[in-house]
């Protein structure tokens, strides 16, 4: 019988493999998911074999990731708690798919997970496996095993015989993608410290350490979707990848957050997402000049609910399906061209276009206008404040006896 593992090469997992071995008697088959964590993917077949495996399959699904969980996201400019673009709650569901599809591909009777007992990666990957597999058995050994630490980690494995090169790791908790990476743990435990960011940034430096000059972008949407950078056509993967680097340079897209996890406890963290944060804003943007006030409005409590969704494991559901179902239907006319200066952490608005745009100069004009007609205004506000008026007038005769 074979176990499929979700493998990423490091300690936690790859000290799975002779768990799942010595516990279950499965065959192990690594699954190594790319959705663009940049990690060294050369040697990792060799090293899951040495530990035991007996295949590992390494899948790059980015352009996936980007077009089919990340893009969604970006139309619902889906943000959990106001700040956290929801970089791993996005991922979580994918890698859930792909995992499903190798077991039935090689007739695995299980999925097994590294994700601690504490956390929300626990419920967002086995509620993915649920919902696209539901007689699948889940493994998730950090609920039930008695290893603790690190050290116990690497004495679990040389007393298997597996001697590898781990490096010490003192660094945060993190969770890397195309989209962002999320640093947890460390000085970041105590809301009362300040980050170390010199030790912690990866994607990229502080507003403090940014250039003093500015970076001009552009970029255009369809219908919602990203399709061009500085008027250059390109996947939604490339934009993305060029956007992290411009936005990271000019220190855009740091957050550090308390958030409520979904297990109850509230967890502080810091997300580097300097790309989505340029693309949020760009396509919040665009929204702003091209939706009616009452969809503009309305689409707020939903984008917010579906953040909640999203955050909360739920992406295999009915309402998340029916929640993208009507943030599609707003994006029919979300084209367009935003231009934007990046500077020291800041996005400075350069102008926006769209061939839909509502926004209509003769009508807002001071000066001048055909369709509007300022005698309008005086019938307009008799009647709009007509309810405002009956009310003072009551107020004054109750006052009066
Ligand atoms: N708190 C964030 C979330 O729930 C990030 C989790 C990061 N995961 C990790 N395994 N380090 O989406
Ligand atoms: C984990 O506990 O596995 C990471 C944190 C989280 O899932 O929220």
């Amino acid at each position: 019988e074979k176990v499929i593992l979700a493998y990423s090469g490091g300690l936690d997992t790859t000290v799975l493999i002779p768990w799942l071995k010595e516990n279950y008697d499965y065959d192990v088959v690594c699954v190594c998911i790319d959705v663009g964590q940049g990690n060294e993917l050369d040697g990792l077949e060799e090293r899951a074999k040495y530990c035991g495996a007996s295949k590992l399959y390494i899948e790059h699904v980015v352009d996936e990731f980007c077009d089919e969980y990340i893009a969604p996201c970006v139309k619902a400019n889906a943000t959990y708690e106001n700040k956290y673009l929801l970089g791993t709650a996005m991922a979580r569901p994918l890698i859930a798919k792909i995992l499903v599809d190798i077991a039935k591909k090689e007739g695995a009777v299980a999925i097994c997970h590294g994700a601690t007992g504490k956390g929300n990666d626990q419920v967002r990957f086995e509620l993915g496996i649920k919902a696209l597999a539901p007689d699948m058995k889940i493994i998730a050994p950090w609920r039930t095993w008695n290893i603790q630490s690190r050290e116990e980690e690497l004495e679990y494995c040389a007393k298997h015989n597996i001697d590898l090169p781990f490096k010490k790791n003192d660094s945060y908790s993190r969770d890397r993608n195309i989209w962002h990476i999320s640093h947890e743990g460390l000085e970041l435990e105590d809301p009362a410290q300040a980050p170390n960011y010199d030790h912690m940034l990866v994607l990229g430096v502080t507003p403090e350490k940014a250039p003093d000059e500015e970076t001009e972008i552009s970029i255009s949407f369809e219908k919602g979707f990203p399709v061009a950078l500085n008027g250059e056509k390109m996947k939604f993967s490339e934009i993305l990848t060029k956007l992290n680097e411009l936005g990271g340079k000019n220190g855009i897209g740091i957050t550090d957050i308390v958030e409520n996890r979904m297990v109850g406890m509230k967890s502080r963290g810091v997300y580097e997402t300097p790309g989505g944060t340029i693309l949020l804003e760009a396509h919040k943007q665009l929204e702003e000049l091209i939706l009616d006030k009452e969809t503009l409005k309305y689409k707020k409590n939903i984008d917010n609910e579906y953040a909640d969704v999203v955050y909360s494991a739920k992406w295999f559901s009915p309402l998340r399906e029916a929640l993208q179902a009507f943030v599609e239907s707003t994006q029919e006319y979300v084209t367009g061209e935003c231009k934007m200066k990046l500077y020291k952490g800041n996005i400075i608005k350069q102008g926006t276009t769209s061939p839909y745009s509502l926004y209509n100069e003769s009508i807002a004009s001071f000066t001048t206008g055909d369709l509007y007609d300022h005698h309008d205004a005086t019938g307009f506000i008799n009647l709009y404040g007509l309810s405002t008026k009956v009310r003072a007038m009551k107020k004054a005769e109750v006052e009066k006896n």
